[in-house]
């Protein structure tokens, strides 16, 4: 299973861990015992069909997926984030202006036109491929079995309604494959490919904001309904699935960054790279928020993945230093800021939100960095503050 939404499930049971012992204090919590399973299908959304009753002819209908496109509504935003010209949502109808503006970059087909049903086009993305395919064709699903857990890791964000439908389809299937087994099932958005919104086919109808951005068509969730029912089942049964068509390449080497690239860094005059150019505080206490900055090089030199910027220790009583937060906690930030383009100087600024429950005693920030030497190479180097005291008032003196 790929990185992505490991990531996000790990951060999803950090959370609940927090509350799991209440739970299993109380007697709410039940324990998950069983295999541990992952199934994992790319899929090439245009070409996916599907069956759909139909309420409104009473008809089982045999309906498929269409080439990506976004429609007009897409380009009015949301109301809590109103896109640019006069654009509206709940549009359903196209305009000549804007859609010359379209045709430059791709035409619809009548074909694309039909199957998009009530969205009036606004951007044949499927059919742009300059300089890469706009939106992705080809989607990556996956269902992990965690005992009788069933997470669906989903290619798009799901409205609240179709997620209510995909949890429903997917306990739909794991009850006709066991009746014993109570499955929990949990719907993981934005695994492996962004593929916009994922509305009902009746959301999809009013064409707002999310209706617009379901981008196979109106059965774009009919489809994935389907598609989920057969991954929980193999995954079940243990059956293999076919491994799909494989997506574009998208190496970062292969893509076009508007990025310039880092040229080169130099610290100050008469200063290193990390040398602490303001000093936190010298006593701190629970609330108050520590700054400390630093001589630095581009943070774009390394990403630092797997790996923290900064750091904020307190000292041992055994004189060794130990990591309290890294840029992973909510209690820091990292803020770069250029002091010089022409010099390649920077620096940065690191704060610390003294929590609540902060331990008294003696810390320090540290910072962790790498700068472009201006005749080649990049190199690591670190900074660290002068110490501070941590004050936690007693709480027995009023
Ligand atoms: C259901 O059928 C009606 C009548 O044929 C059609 O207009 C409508 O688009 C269909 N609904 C969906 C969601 O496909
Ligand atoms: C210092 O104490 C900590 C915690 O008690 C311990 O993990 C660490 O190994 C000790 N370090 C040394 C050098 O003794």
């Amino acid at each position: 299973m790929s990185a992505l939404c490991v990531m996000g499930w790990l951060s999803f049971f950090v959370t609940v861990k927090e509350h799991a012992n209440e739970l299993w204090q109380n007697g709410r919590a039940k324990e998950v015992i069983g295999p541990i399973r992952v199934v994992h299908q790319f899929v090439d959304m245009p070409t996916e069909t599907a069956e759909f009753y139909n309420v409104t002819s009473g008809n089982m209908e045999k309906v498929k997926g269409c080439i990506p496109a976004m429609g007009y509504s897409f380009a009015a935003g949301t109301t809590d984030g109103p896109g640019s010209f006069a654009f509206e949502q709940g549009t359903t109808t196209s305009n000549p202006f804007w859609n010359a503006v379209r045709n430059f970059l791709a035409t619809p087909t009548q074909e694309d036109l039909r199957c998009h049903g009530a969205k009036p086009i606004f951007l044949a993305t499927g059919r742009i491929k300059l300089p890469y395919q706009w939106q992705p064709r080809v989607v990556s699903t996956q269902v992990a079995l965690i005992g009788n857990v069933v997470i669906a890791g989903v290619p798009g964000e799901f409205t609240t309604m179709s997620g209510r439908r995909l949890r429903e389809a997917i306990r739909t299937a794991t009850n006709s494959v066991s009746d014993e087994e109570d499955y929990s099932i949990i719907i993981a958005g934005l695994c492996n490919t962004y593929s916009d919104y994922i509305t009902t086919p009746e959301e999809y109808q009013v064409q707002r904001y999310e209706g617009a951005s379901t981008i196979y068509g109106p059965h774009t969730l009919t489809i994935y309904l389907k598609l989920y029912q057969e991954l929980v089942t193999a995954a079940i049964h243990k059956k293999e699935v076919e491994p799909g068509p494989n997506p574009p390449d998208f190496n970062l080497k292969r893509l076009i960054s508007f990025l310039t690239p880092v040229l080169y860094d130099t610290p100050k005059w008469g200063r290193s790279f990390g040398d602490c150019i303001q000093q936190p505080k010298s006593v701190v206490h629970p609330g108050d928020v520590v700054t400390a900055s630093f001589v630095s090089g581009h943070p774009r030199n390394n990403l630092m993945t797997e790996n923290t910027y900064l750091s904020v220790e307190r000292l041992l009583e055994n004189d060794t230093w130990v990591m309290i937060a890294t840029d992973a906690d909510w209690e820091t930030k990292f803020k770069w800021v250029r002091t010089s383009v022409i010099l390649g100087s920077s620096q940065v600024y690191i704060t610390w939100e003294v929590p609540e429950n902060v331990k008294p005693g003696e810390y320090r920030i540290k910072h962790f960095g790498h700068y472009r030497y201006i005749l080649g190479g990049v190199y690591a180097y670190e900074g660290v503050s002068n110490t501070f005291k941590v004050i936690v008032p007693d709480p027995n003196i009023h």
